[in-house]
């Protein structure tokens, strides 16, 4: 054999070697989406049943709604790679906020209203495994299988929507309040569309001709600290409408006198904002208990994202 021969079947080798190579990475990736997709399809046939027994009472046998509110909408979806609708899949500091809050509403339920806590933790009847089952089916919008589950369950026990839909002049509300959500927090999710930005008949998202374009929303460090808010549950305790929750409304805060429980007042300027997210224990406002904020932000929130979300609540005003 000659040199050259040699070398040929050297390259060839080295060919082959490749091509298969890279046929296993090729396979080895689509059995790992496969493998990922039949995963999130049993945890949402787990929420699926969970909802069935627990929720549908409320929420409606689709999660249309009945005395509690429609479930079933486009502002709870997040939206993964190559959804057959074409939207782009959900921005990841959105899908965070939506998953935090339907975990958190889930978990807490919502004080004075029908909205009962499920968390084993705050004494509910659910683990967070089962929570997070339930948000998973709700975030893929899997009421499909709500429809499927719920009917086969239907016909084994002779159950009809008069047996199942709850009359609300039975229903008592929740008084435990473990730092939900409030309905004012829950509008910015709800009336997301997640779909908006999915082409419509091929034309990619350009504004109507002739139609004035939609005012572009809020950019910059406010809108990424109103994001920050959200998927960091501080809007759980903190409204920002005015309205009273677990902790002082946002509305009006910044560069305003703040009463603190020990009779002086301080100043609501850039410092004591940052202070407050920091170190919440340094000064307490009144009429608010010490250590219910938690004390761990310093070490969640960069210093950036601390003046974006302090960005944020100075447009509150
Ligand atoms: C006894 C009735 C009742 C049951 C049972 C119930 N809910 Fe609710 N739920 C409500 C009501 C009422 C609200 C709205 C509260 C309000 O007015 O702010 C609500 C709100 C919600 C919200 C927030 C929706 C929004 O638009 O803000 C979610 C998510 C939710 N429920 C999920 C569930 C899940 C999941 C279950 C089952 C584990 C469940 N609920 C069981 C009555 C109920
Ligand atoms: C579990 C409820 C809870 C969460 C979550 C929470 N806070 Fe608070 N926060 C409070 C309470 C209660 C107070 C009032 C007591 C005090 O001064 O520490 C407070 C006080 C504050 C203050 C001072 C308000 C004032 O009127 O002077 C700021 C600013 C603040 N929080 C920002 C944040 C930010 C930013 C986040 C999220 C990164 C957050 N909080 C998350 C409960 C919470």
């Amino acid at each position: 054999m000659n040199t050259s021969k040699q070398v040929n079947i050297m390259i060839g080798t080295v060919l082959l070697a490749i091509l298969v190579f890279g046929g296993y990475i090729g396979y080895e990736s689509t059995r790992q989406a496969e493998a990922r997709v039949e995963i999130t399809e049993r945890i949402a046939e787990r929420g699926a049943r969970l909802f069935v027994n627990n929720c549908r009472s409320c929420h409606g046998l689709e999660g249309e709604g009945h005395v509690g509110p429609v479930l079933n909408r486009p502002g709870f979806r997040i939206i993964g790679e190559h959804d057959p609708s074409g939207a782009p899949p959900s921005p990841q500091g959105e899908a965070d906020a939506v998953t935090n809050f339907l975990f958190n509403t889930i978990s807490c339920g919502r004080t004075n209203t029908f909205m009962p806590l499920w968390a084993q933790r705050f004494g509910g009847s659910l683990s967070d495994t089962q929570v997070h089952q339930l948000v998973t089916m709700i975030s893929e919008g899997r009421w499909d299988l709500v429809k499927e589950i719920g009917d086969e369950h239907d016909k084994e026990v002779g159950a009809t929507p008069a047996t199942i839909l709850a009359d609300a002049s039975t229903l008592s509300l929740t008084e435990k309040n473990c730092g939900q959500f409030t309905a004012d927090n829950a509008a910015d999710i709800r009336g997301r569309d997640p779909f908006k930005a999915a082409p419509a008949g091929g034309a990619a998202a350009a504004p109507a001709a002739g139609g004035a374009a939609p005012a572009a929303p809020a950019a910059g460090p406010a809108a990424e600290g109103k994001t920050l808010a959200t998927a960091n549950g501080c809007t759980a305790c903190h409204s920002v409408g005015g309205a009273a929750g677990v902790g002082p409304t946002w509305k009006g805060l910044s560069g305003h006198d703040v009463p603190l429980a020990d009779g002086s007042t301080a100043k609501a300027d850039d410092a004591y904002l940052k202070e407050s997210i920091i170190n919440p224990g340094a000064k307490i406002v009144k009429g608010f208990a010490p250590g219910i904020m938690p004390a761990t932000f310093k070490d969640k929130l960069s210093d950036a994202q601390i003046d974006a979300i302090i960005a944020y609540i100075k447009t509150l005003n």
